[in-house]
């Protein structure tokens, strides 16, 4: 290979097909017959993906086969509730199965990679990433990190329905200053070790395929030009093998960061402190050649990057066959597309969170005549699908009041939307009211459009946007009973809304089936069991706000003068992490630890009686935490170790026991190692975060 040939596998350039960041689609046919393209993003189908392919092999000298990429984030074709809505089922077989039937969709239209999971512990609702990750949660992170990253790759990548997965964005993105998209983070190591890489190094124990680092800075070091997280942590620390993908346009943003004076700078920048493939900037390619030549670049590490780069394409079978493998990819897509649109309706329906339900007023009878369903999203396909929606289609997404006709056929509804998602326009509302008169019930659909959460989608306020909250109060007003059902990205800052309305239910971006999973739920054919993977905020000023927090030198109490609190408000989230109500009503009898000493080695066993006091069966999620009270370094007063689901019938008693292994309680200590101290921990075991609801128990570790 030449030089530039080398380069160019290094290269990878936007297709026609779409733009997800700034620049022009550029022409690259010929670049790809030059050899001087490794591989493109923004492809799939058919006819674009082997017409490229043909140019790289039978055009190309070396006739290489190019890396097609695309964001596949929560599906292809079926579209999956959005990863932040699918964290709530808390549950990892959900999320590999979503993640698997995405690949096989994708990979049918000859897609080989794809951007994602999205592993950024998110903490700050303004930031509109949020809604692409798992939420703040360290250890929930890493469990969705390895399902979806076993859920994309599969057995093997070399089949029919694998994609090679890239865990993004590598750093601790989601700690952006105030929760502004792309500015700076200032994050100490050992919060990156303890909160921000593990869910990576989970990905990596599961073979995760590529890295993306971050856009921002962390202390000033762009993570594109940040040797030491890209090599010594990430290489040496964490061991990891594969590629390093850098993000859209990120090499030549390291001109606007300050730290490279032209490309040619800022390409020798990056590549030396571990990127492998430059996305977009065209800065690899015209820099690498020249700086081998200048010595500012080895050779070795060139050809390192490639072998790399090479080694993946080879493991995706692509060498032996770059083409959709079946002549026919959408008879595959036909196929299993009942089997996936099932799976999305699973999905949506675990993702959706019952927030409030005063009176047991859900789920409804269906044998109700009249209902309105009012609000901007009772009839929005677009805004079930969220930001990253691939090649999904509004046409095929059932919206909310499609999917209450098809259940309730013979129930009279009515649907006005009343008032604009965005604008402060109120002239509608009185319409709306008028709409209502027979209705015996509401469902009121409120909440955020798709491109209000995403990437460079920040909010400073993050409530109901526009007139929506005057809708709302003029609907509170009318003393009928009101189901709010909230549409967004982030969790909605409104604590008006939770105080007036009769039911609240989270229900995100459910994706394709969004419809008939919000009927499921609504009329009880499924009991809701989604949980909430972040603190829910009352006020956009608690951000961030997370449950595993430190203790302070001072009480939390409100009212207590020289405490660790809010003067004007809680400091307690509206919900917290974790919290999400049933049909049934579960509660946690004795708790007990059958180890109250353990040793390296061994495993804490605890054990708790949980009984379904409620009138129907249902499933009951455990969250088992601890708290290690003193050690050299001041731990949380939460962690979440383990999460447990159990099914219950009606008034069904069971003993529900949990093993945790002592190696579990080590933290990064003083150097900054894993570290594990001996001394006394508490367990607990809850339905949530809530403090208040947690049956606590104590054991030691000695060493
Ligand atoms: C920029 C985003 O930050 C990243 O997540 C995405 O994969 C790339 N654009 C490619 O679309």
């Amino acid at each position: 290979m030449t030089l530039e040939e080398k380069a160019g596998q290094l290269n990878m350039v936007a297709s026609f097909r779409a733009v997800t960041g700034p620049g022009e689609i550029q022409e690259v046919d010929e670049s790809i017959r030059l050899g001087r393209v490794g591989s493109l993003l923004n492809i799939w189908g058919r006819e674009e993906v082997v017409r490229v392919q043909r140019i790289a092999l039978e055009e190309s000298r070396l006739g290489i086969p190019l890396l097609l990429c695309h964001d596949i984030i929560h599906g292809h074709r079926t579209i999956f509730p959005t990863p932040l809505a699918e964290a709530c089922s808390f549950n990892p077989a959900l999320w590999e199965q979503t993640a698997h039937a995405a690949a096989q969709e994708a990979r049918a239209e000859g897609v080989a990679l794809t951007f994602a999971p999205m592993l950024d512990i998110a903490r700050d609702a303004r930031w509109g990433r949020m809604v692409e990750g798992p939420g703040e949660d360290t250890w929930l992170a890493a469990q969705i990190g390895a399902a979806k990253t076993r859920g994309f790759q599969g057995k093997d990548l070399n089949f029919t329905t694998s994609l090679a997965a890239t865990a993004k964005h590598f750093g601790a993105y989601g700690a952006v200053t105030a929760g502004r998209e792309y500015a700076s983070a200032d994050v100490s190591e050992r919060t990156l070790l303890e909160v921000y890489l593990p869910p990576f190094a989970a990905a990596i124990a599961a073979g995760v395929a590529a890295i993306m680092p971050a856009f921002n800075d962390i202390a000033g070091l762009p993570m594109t030009a940040n040797a030491h997280l890209l090599k010594d942590i990430l290489r040496q620390r964490l061991g990891f093998k594969g590629v390093v993908i850098s993000d859209y346009n990120a090499v030549a943003e390291l001109l606007n960061h300050g730290v490279a004076q032209d490309l040619f700078e800022a390409a020798v920048l990056a590549f030396n402190s571990g990127v492998d493939i430059d996305m977009t900037s065209n800065a690899f390619i015209n820099a690498l050649p020249l700086a081998v030549d200048r010595g500012r670049v080895s050779l070795h590490e060139i050809d390192s990057s490639v072998r790399r780069v090479l080694h993946l394409k080879e493991r995706l079978g692509l060498f032996d066959n770059p083409y959709p493998r079946d002549p026919s990819p959408s008879k595959i897509v036909k196929k299993d597309q009942d089997l996936h649109r099932s799976l999305a309706r699973q999905a949506a329906q675990e993702s959706i969170v019952l927030l409030t339900n005063k009176d047991q007023l859900l789920p409804l009878q269906e044998t109700l005549t009249h209902l309105a369903m009012i609000g901007p999203f009772a009839d929005d396909a677009a805004a079930m699908l969220g930001s990253w929606a691939s090649a999904g289609h509004e046409e095929k997404t059932v919206s909310f009041f499609e999917g209450v006709r098809t259940a309730l056929p013979n129930c009279h509804l009515e649907l006005i939307a009343g008032v604009d998602a965005i604008k402060e326009d109120i002239s509608e509302i009185s319409h709306a009211l008028e709409a209502c008169r027979e209705a015996q019930v509401i469902l009121l659909c409120l909440g955020e459009t798709a491109e209000m959460s995403g990437e460079a989608a920040s909010r400073t306020d993050i409530g109901a946007p526009g007139a929506q909250r005057a809708l709302a109060e003029a609907i509170f007003n009318l003393g009928k009973p009101v189901i709010v059902l909230l549409t967004s990205g982030r969790p909605l800052a409104a604590p008006w809304l939770f105080e007036r309305a009769d039911a609240v239910l989270a229900t995100w971006q459910l994706g394709s089936e969004a419809g008939h999973a919000l009927a499921d739920i609504l009329f009880g054919a499924v009991n809701p069991t989604g949980r909430l993977p972040i603190s829910w905020p009352r006020a956009v000023g608690q951000a961030p706000i997370y449950y595993n927090q430190r203790a302070t030198g001072r009480p939390t109490e409100i009212g207590v003068h020289y405490s660790s609190c809010y003067i004007d408000m809680l400091a307690t989230p509206q919900f917290p992490f974790g919290h999400g109500l049933s049909y049934s009503l579960f509660s946690l009898l004795e708790f007990s630890c059958l180890t109250p000493l353990v040793k390296r080695g061994g495993c804490v066993e605890v054990g708790v009686r949980l009984r379904n006091n409620g009138s129907r069966s249902g499933e009951a999620t455990l969250f088992f935490f601890i708290r290690d009270l003193v050690a050299s370094v001041a731990r949380p007063v939460l962690e979440l170790k383990g999460v447990k689901k159990v099914i219950l019938a009606q008034g069904q008693e069971e003993q529900v026991s949990f093993s945790l292994a002592v190696e579990e309680l080590a933290f990064i200590g003083r150097e900054l190692d894993m570290t594990l101290e001996a001394g006394r921990f508490e367990i607990f075991v809850g339905q949530s975060a809530d403090p208040a609801g947690l049956l606590k128990q104590s054991f030691d570790l000695s060493l």
